[in-house]
């Protein structure tokens, strides 16, 4: 059975309310109150902090179908080195995952892995073209799939999305919406304003994410079903949210590191590598976006990790893929606002691995003595630049190649295995 101390370390687990330095034991892949053997293993984590396994509910993974871009095996990789011990798979795969067999076949060899762990959402509808709603309560049935997702796009149809909502009612099932009516946005390249008149491209309107995730509200309130707003980007849709919430409606959010650090000014110094949907948006939204991060309103941060390749990046904004990769250096990024005293620690952690559980039933999330043992360690102060030759992702595409970071994780632990090590985390103690 392995045995694992992490000693000394800044315990922070918004769970409970504890934020304080103490030992960790793991015993038999759990987290224990009072160990009852020696340590076969000790991590010296003097300095660093220890949190629960950090959750990310919206990944690209790529397999199957553009394994070019991403595998499951390299993805997963990428999330471990990132502090992720669980991700959320994004369906918008070749073949869709809409249907049993795929959800089944990424999560069996996630599973075979044996890393980060995986759970593949499912298509909202057939296809994800937005006309039939896939049988939620057979795929739930056969697979425990419950999170459903359009993601890359929104679903248009008011009845098509209702139906959705109805169905998800009695499986308590969650609807993870990809807030944008293409007929609004014409999937143009970036945001509606001064750099798209600028740049002489098509943009588009905030609009197009503010009517849907507004329309969406409207249907939970119809029909009481669970939705929850991916990558929110805008004040007005952040504004709805916040309205829906003091009504008590059932309405979640998650934002991105991107969307919570750039602006649309970034598409004129990094072109295509900021191409990304939704749209980098003009300053006020960021900090709407962070304002509304940390009074919880947005209650998560995913990092919609979208691996592309440089071909799939290069030539005209028009033309050129939307997405960025994120897995690798969400924590620095994120410790950047608790450096910039826009988050505390503890709401960090909230938003990266507490709430991702509670909001999506996913086991982890606390650090509470009979949880499995998924514990991230964080060095909160090692400086580095960010290289995405380093990345063991397949994707580089990052407008953030080249910015210095402070901190990032050092430790990733599933289920009381060590997957990986690195840093302060990988010295032996006492030497
Ligand atoms: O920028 C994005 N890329 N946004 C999405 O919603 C989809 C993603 C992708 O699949 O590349």
């Amino acid at each position: 059975m392995t045995t694992i101390l992490i000693r000394n370390g800044r315990v922070i687990d918004p769970s409970c309310g504890k934020d304080a330095i103490a030992d960790l034991f793991i015993e038999d892949g759990q987290i224990v109150g009072t160990p009852s053997l020696s340590p076969s293993t000790i991590i010296d984590a003097a300095g660093l902090w220890v949190v629960p396994g950090l959750i990310d509910v919206h990944v690209h993974l790529r397999e199957p179908g553009a394994e070019h871009k991403e595998t499951i095996e390299t993805g997963t990789a990428a999330a471990a080195a990132g502090g992720f011990t669980t991700v959320i798979a994004m369906p918008n795969t070749t073949p869709c995952a809409d249907n049993p067999d795929v959800l089944k076949m990424v999560m069996e060899k996630a599973a075979s892995l044996g890393g980060t762990r995986v759970i593949q959402s499912c298509a909202i509808t057939v296809g994800r073209r937005g006309e039939q709603v896939v049988d939620m309560a057979a795929i739930k049935k056969e697979t425990g799939v419950f999170v459903f997702t359009d993601d890359g796009d929104g679903v248009e149809s008011d009845a098509v999305m209702e139906d959705a909502l109805c169905r998800a009612v009695p499986l308590c099932a969650i609807l993870s919406q990809h807030s944008e009516f293409a007929r609004i946005s014409k999937k143009a390249a970036l945001h509606e304003g001064e750099v798209s008149a600028v740049l002489k491209l098509a943009g588009q309107p905030v609009a197009s994410e503010y009517e849907m995730v507004a329309r969406d509200i409207a249907l939970v309130k119809k029909t009481g079903g669970r939705l929850h707003v991916s990558h929110i980007s805008s004040a007005e849709a952040i504004d709805a949210v916040r309205r829906a919430r003091e009504e008590g409606l059932p309405v979640t959010a998650e934002v991105t590191p991107h969307h919570l650090h750039l602006t649309d000014d970034t598409v004129g110094e990094a072109g295509t590598m900021a191409k990304v949907a939704p749209p980098l948006r003009p300053l006020h939204h960021v900090e709407a976006c962070r304002a509304a991060l940390a009074d919880g309103t947005i209650d998560v941060i995913a990092t919609d990790h979208a691996p592309h390749t440089i071909a799939d990046k290069a030539g005209s904004m028009e033309k050129a893929s939307f997405g960025m990769v994120g897995l690798e250096i969400a924590v620095p990024m994120i410790l950047a606002l608790v450096k910039d005293n826009v988050l505390t620690p503890s709401r960090m952690i909230d938003a990266m691995s507490c709430a991702p559980a509670r909001i999506f039933g996913i086991p982890g999330g606390t650090l509470a003595p009979g949880a499995a043992a998924d514990i991230t360690l964080i060095d909160p102060d090692d400086p580095f630049d960010i290289d995405p030759r380093t990345f063991r992702s397949k994707g580089i595409n990052t407008p953030f190649a080249g910015y210095h970071a402070t901190g990032r994780a050092v430790c990733t632990i599933v289920g009381g295995r060590i997957i990986y090590r690195t840093g302060r985390a990988a010295q032996t103690p006492g030497s």
